[in-house]
């Protein structure tokens, strides 16, 4: 992953780069680093773990010059010290990296014959080196040129001399890249966020492209060195102002803004006065679409699952989801009346991307559910349904992931309708459901005191398992992926009906488990399941919601109640404890919640 950001002004760019290096946090948080030009030499300060740790870093506070490259690192090769962070330097040349050489092993082989000497065990020192090796021969154009062609992989890299002090080089494949424009001074930056608080005046550089970065211009080149004209955009210039308030972490804060998140999604797509939802400009007939098929990472992948569920039940359309790290290697059956849904709340991760991209290839229909509406994944996709849940700064995804359901729900109500796979009564039945759903999140979030006293026991286990059927199951999944993103702690989330097909046998005396069993079809069922692991011992955390019919089970450790709506929209309760499950545990363990360990934000890598 990584973000890089490069300045080239006439003022000194050192604090300039830090602060934009706290903005892309979100895309790596093992290392960071800047490298600046004066005095005829590069400068190059490092440091382990935060940005933070940089920024207090008094080589970094006296930094002199006007030109410089800065990174935060997600460790691919090498350990995360501060050797491998970047930027990587030779005596002639500097360069921060996103993204992975796989060739990276060969191509040291080489250099070493060359007499080229490295310092870590990182695969973009390759790049510096062999920079450095063609600029003997080569002008700045050509040696560049020559070196992409060298390499395997995917990378945005900004790049520094030592004897052309007036520019930086940019260049992309694969991992993105955006030029932004200043009075008297440019930039470089893995997106338009970085850039906002100096610019939105951007140019995003395709795959294969370069550019040279001057402080009063940039010219930009194709992947054959033959310069080329891009478009400037001119991006809204409000910069979202987005703080912790009186929450102790982000997570917090995004969990409880949920009823809120919820309520803008609606209002968004939901016409009030005429009952209906509106999806403006849907570029495809429905008739020309008879199937759909869902791809995402992660929790992104969750909703997808989620949605299968829906569309299933909604319209009459084959649905399928992939995993887009599958997805994007497999031998897949194009059909052109086949709708891609891509989801993502960054709309850059670099799998869901790429799987985007082969549908493109192929000329697939294509449309994007995401947060980020100046993303990637947004930009390239034929049709964008945002998410409009605000900015998401905690790792864990929480008001991203019922936003994206909230979405995806909204898109399998009204293309049921339109195939007239629903009539317009149970249309309308449902959507003034839907309307009630953030008072009922709003609702369910008051149930705190238990989960926090819950969460010790999840903490303590070997392990613990989440089991849901049918609606209930994609929660499960996600429900274990918070705890173990956040706790450290090992949580599988099953299909309760698999459990005696194996993972029964990981049960054990006193293991917690927690059964999302609300009152909907699947219910006797789960309930049923239950039983067999409480046999075997488990703790049961039994997730349901209120009703007046008694649960008939004995041994149930403890119960927490959502409120009560339609089976359609359980999911978006039940999800609730889940996420304050993982929170809790988190918080008593005293991690990094909005940070945890080997993740970031953004997965800008495959
Ligand atoms: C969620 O808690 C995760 N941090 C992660 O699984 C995330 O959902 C995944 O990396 C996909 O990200 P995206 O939504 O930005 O594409």
């Amino acid at each position: 992953m990584c973000g890089i950001i490069g300045i080239n002004s006439n003022k000194p760019v050192s604090s300039t780069i830090v602060n934009s290096l706290k903005k892309l946090e979100y895309r790596g948080y093992d290392s960071a680093g800047i490298a600046t030009l004066s005095s005829g030499l590069i400068n190059e300060v490092k440091s382990e773990g935060r940005v933070d740790n940089l920024e207090k870093n008094s080589l970094v506070q006296n930094m002199e010059g006007t030109i410089g490259i800065g990174h935060v690192r997600w460790a691919t090769h090498g350990s995360p010290n501060s050797i491998n962070a970047h930027p990587h330097s030779s005596q002639n040349v500097s360069v921060v990296h996103n993204g992975i050489i796989e060739n990276s092993t060969l191509l040291k082989k080489f250099l070493v014959s060359k007499g080229h000497k490295f310092k870590s065990q990182t695969d973009t020192e390759v790049i510096v080196h062999l920079i450095t090796e063609n600029l003997k021969t080569d002008n700045i154009v050509n040696s560049i040129k020559k070196t992409l062609k060298s390499l395997h992989g995917s990378f945005a890299l900004g790049i520094i001399f030592k004897d052309q002090p007036d520019l930086i080089v940019g260049a992309r494949r694969g991992s993105p890249l955006a030029v932004g424009y200043g009075p008297n001074e440019n930039y470089l930056g893995s997106d338009s966020y970085a850039l906002k608080s100096m610019t939105n005046k951007i140019t995003y550089l395709n795959d294969g492209e370069f550019c040279i970065i001057k402080k009063d211009h940039v010219e930009f080149f194709n992947e054959e060195g033959i310069k080329i004209n891009k478009k400037v955009l001119e991006l809204s210039s409000t910069e979202e102002k987005y703080n912790k308030g009186d929450y102790k972490h982000f997570m917090a804060k995004e969990i409880e803004e949920q009823p809120l998140t919820l309520k803008n999604g609606i209002n968004e797509y939901v016409d009030k006065s005429n009952n209906d939802i509106n999806i403006y400009n849907f570029p495809w007939k429905t008739n020309e679409i008879s199937s759909v098929t869902l791809i995402g990472c992660g929790t992104a992948y969750h909703s997808c699952l989620m949605a299968k569920y829906w569309f299933e039940e909604l319209t009459s359309l084959d649905v399928s989801v992939d995993i887009a790290s599958e997805f994007r290697y497999r031998k897949n059956r194009f059909k052109k009346d086949s709708l891609y849904v891509f989801v993502s709340q960054s709309g850059e991760t670099a799998d869901t991307y790429a799987a985007l991209d082969l549908c493109k290839q192929n000329n697939m229909k294509t449309c994007a559910v995401v947060n980020v509406i100046e993303s990637s994944i947004a930009r390239d996709s034929e049709f964008v349904l945002p998410i409009h849940c605000g900015t998401e700064i905690g790792v864990a995804s929480t008001k991203a992931f019922l936003g994206q359901i909230l979405i995806l729900y909204i898109m399998s109500l009204k293309i049921g309708l339109w195939r007239k796979d629903i009539n317009k009564e149970i249309f309308g039945k449902k959507l003034k459901d839907l309307k009630e759903l953030p008072n009922l999140v709003e609702k369910t979030l008051l149930t705190d005191n238990k989960i926090q006293t819950i969460s010790g026991t999840f903490n303590e286990a070997k392990g613990s398992m989440f089991l849901g059927r049918g609606f209930s199951y994609p929660i499960a999944l996600e429900g274990a992926l918070k705890l173990k993103e956040l706790s450290y702690v090992h949580a599988e989330g099953y299909p309760a009906g698999e459990m005696k097909h194996g993972p029964l046998a990981l049960i054990e005396e006193g293991m917690p488990v927690v059964v999302l069993a609300p009152r909907d079809n699947y219910y006797k069922k789960t309930i049923s399941n239950m039983q067999e692991v409480i046999a075997r011992g488990a703790k049961v955390l039994l997730i349901t919601n209120k009703s007046k019919d008694e649960i008939v089970s004995e041994n149930i450790w403890e119960k927490i109640e959502v409120e009560s709506t339609n089976e359609d929209l359980l999911p978006f309760l039940l999800t609730i404890p889940l996420q304050k499950l993982a929170y809790y545990s988190a918080l008593k363990k005293g991690y990094d919640i909005d940070k945890p360990r080997n993740l970031a934000k953004s997965v800008t890598v495959e």
